[in-house]
C-alpha cells in the first residue's frame, strides 16, 4: 500500500481486539520504522454499545454495532475481523472483500469451514485474506509455512494446538485430578470457555489442523472427514498408569504424508517424557514439523490470550501495509487448492497402549495375548495390577507397531471375552 496512513476496521473488540489495540498504541513508533506507515484504528465494531470497555483507544476510533459503517467507508485499507463465529463472519469478510478491503482474521473455524470459498473470493480481487492468529496464537506459523518453509516438503506435523485441553492434561498429570476437576480448573483460570466443547472434543484443534494442512501441502483435507477424537473421557486412570510406564499424555493434532497422500487425524496420545513436545506443559502450544530438506522443527509458545494473539495480528497487518506486499494468501499460485489425497486412518500404524479391565483369574492373560498374535499386533510389555483375588483388575500392554484397523478388529474380540468387565480403553503412542 503507497499511503503513509494505514486506516484499520476492527471487527470485534473483545480479548483479541484490544490486545491488538494496545500493541499498535505500544508499539507505534515502532511499527513505524519498519513499515514507514501509521496504523490508524479508524471503526470498531461491536455488539453492545453500552459495554464499559476495559481498554480506552485513541480517539480516532469510533465505535459502531452496525457492519455497514465499516463496509461503507472507503477510507478502510483493512479490515480486521476479531468477532469470531460463523455466519456474520463470514458476511463481513465475504463483503469486505468485495468492497476492495483486505482482511485480517483469527477465526480458525471460519476458515476451516468455509477458507476455500474466501481465498478464492480474495485472489479473484487480488487482494489479502491473511491469518496467522487463527493457528497457535502468537506462535508464527502460518508465516513459517507459507514463506520460510516454503521450498520444502512437509513430511509431518505434530502439535499441540489447543491450549484448554493442554492445561486440563497437565493439570491432570501433576496434581493427581479428575477431568471434571481439572475442567473446573481451566474455567476458574480463565483457560476454558463456559461452554468448552469445541477445546475438550478436539474440535478447535481439528480447524487449525485443516488450515496446518492447506499451508503445508496446499490440499483441502474436508474438515467433515477429518478424525476427531477429544479429551473429555480421559480417565485419571490411564494418566497415572502411563506415568508409570514413563508416558504422558497429550492432545496431540497430527498430519503425515507418505507417497504424497495424507494421513491425519486429532486424538489423545501418549509420549514417552523425553518427547520434546511432552515438556509442553499448561496453556501453551507447540508444533513439531519434519520437513524434507530442513529437518525437524519445533515451535513453541502462547497459543492464545490478548497479547500473543494480537501480536499475530499486527504481524498481518504489517505485511500488508509494507509498499511492496505481494499478497500472497495460501502459500500457493492455485485459486482453489486441491482435494487431499487421503489414507484410509485405519490404515495408520503407531504403537499402542491398552487398559483392560478383567477379573482375575488363570488364563486371562494367554487368552487376550492369542487375540493380539491372530491381529499381527505384537506385544512389548504386559503388567497386571495387583489386585484382590478373583476381582477386576487392570491390565496394561504396550505394543510395538501395528495398524489401527487390526487394533479395533483385536478389541473386538477382546472385549467380547466373559472375562473383561469394561470397554479397554486405548490410545496411540507417539
Ligand atoms: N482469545 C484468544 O486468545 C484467541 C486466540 C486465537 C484466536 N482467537 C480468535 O479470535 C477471534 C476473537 O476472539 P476473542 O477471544 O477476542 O473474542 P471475544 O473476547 O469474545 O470478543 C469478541 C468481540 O466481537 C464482538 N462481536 C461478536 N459478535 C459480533 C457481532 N455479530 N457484531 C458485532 N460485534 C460482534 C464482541 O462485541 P461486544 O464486546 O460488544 O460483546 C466483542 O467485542 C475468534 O475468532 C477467536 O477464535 C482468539
Amino acid at each position: 500500500m503507497d499511503k503513509k496512513t494505514i486506516n484499520i476496521a476492527l471487527a470485534g473488540f473483545g480479548t483479541v481486539g484490544t490486545g491488538l489495540a494496545k500493541i499498535i498504541r505500544e508499539n507505534k513508533s515502532w511499527i513505524e520504522r519498519r513499515t514507514g506507515k501509521r496504523l490508524v484504528i479508524k471503526k470498531i465494531l461491536v455488539r453492545d454499545l453500552t459495554k464499559v470497555r476495559s481498554f480506552v483507544p485513541d480517539p480516532d476510533a469510533r465505535f459502531t454495532s452496525n457492519m455497514d459503517d465499516l463496509l461503507m467507508d472507503k477510507g478502510i485499507d483493512i479490515v480486521v475481523e476479531l468477532m469470531g463465529g460463523i455466519e456474520e463472519a463470514f458476511t463481513l469478510i465475504d463483503s469486505s472483500l468485495r468492497s476492495g478491503k483486505h482482511v485480517v482474521t483469527a477465526n480458525k473455524a471460519l476458515l476451516a469451514e468455509k477458507g476455500n470459498e474466501l481465498f478464492a473470493l480474495a485472489s479473484e480481487k487480488k487482494l489479502g485474506l491473511y491469518y496467522e492468529a487463527s493457528v497457535a496464537g502468537g506462535i508464527p506459523i502460518v508465516q513459517t509455512l507459507k514463506d520460510s518453509l516454503a521450498g520444502n516438503k512437509i513430511k509431518s506435523i505434530t502439535g499441540i494446538l489447543n491450549g484448554t485441553a493442554n492445561f486440563i492434561l497437565s493439570e491432570m498429570t501433576s496434581k493427581g485430578l479428575d477431568f471434571s476437576t481439572a475442567l473446573n480448573a481451566a474455567q476458574e483460570n480463565g483457560y476454558a470457555e463456559a461452554d468448552p466443547t469445541l477445546d475438550i472434543e478436539g474440535i478447535d484443534a481439528a480447524h487449525k489442523l485443516t488450515i496446518l494442512i492447506r499451508l503445508a501441502h496446499g490440499a483441502d483435507y474436508p474438515l467433515g472427514i477429518l478424525p476427531i477424537q477429544g479429551i473429555s473421557r480421559v480417565n485419571a486412570k490411564d494418566i497415572s498408569l502411563a506415568g508409570e510406564f514413563g508416558y504422558v499424555l497429550k492432545l496431540i493434532a497430527q498430519v503425515r504424508e507418505k507417497s504424497e497422500h495424507l494421513q491425519a487425524g486429532i486424538f489423545p496420545a501418549l509420549l514417552p517424557c523425553d518427547h520434546i513436545l511432552a515438556k509442553v506443559d499448561g496453556p501453551f502450544n507447540s508444533i513439531l514439523l519434519e520437513g524434507n530438506a530442513v529437518g525437524p522443527i519445533m515451535l513453541y509458545g502462547q497459543g492464545a490470550g490478548d497479547l500473543p494473539t494480537g501480536s499475530a495480528v499486527l504481524s498481518d497487518i504489517m505485511s500488508l501495509a509494507k509498499d511492496n506486499s505481494a499478497i500472497d494468501n495460501t502459500g500457493f499460485k492455485e485459486n482453489i487448492l486441491p482435494k487431499a489425497q487421503i489414507v484410509e486412518p485405519e490404515l495408520a500404524v503407531y504403537r499402542h497402549y491398552f487398559r483392560m479391565s478383567a477379573l482375575d483369574k488363570p488364563g486371562v492373560l494367554s487368552a487376550v495375548s492369542g487375540v493380539m498374535g491372530e491381529h499381527n499386533i505384537s506385544i512389548a510389555q504386559a503388567v497386571q495390577k495387583p489386585g484382590p483375588e478373583g476381582k477386576n483388575v487392570p491390565i496394561v500392554f504396550l505394543t510395538h507397531r501395528a495398524q489401527l484397523k487390526s487394533v479395533y478388529s483385536a478389541l473386538k474380540v477382546i472385549d467380547k471375552f466373559d472375562f473383561i468387565t469394561a470397554p479397554t480403553v486405548h490410545y496411540r503412542i507417539l
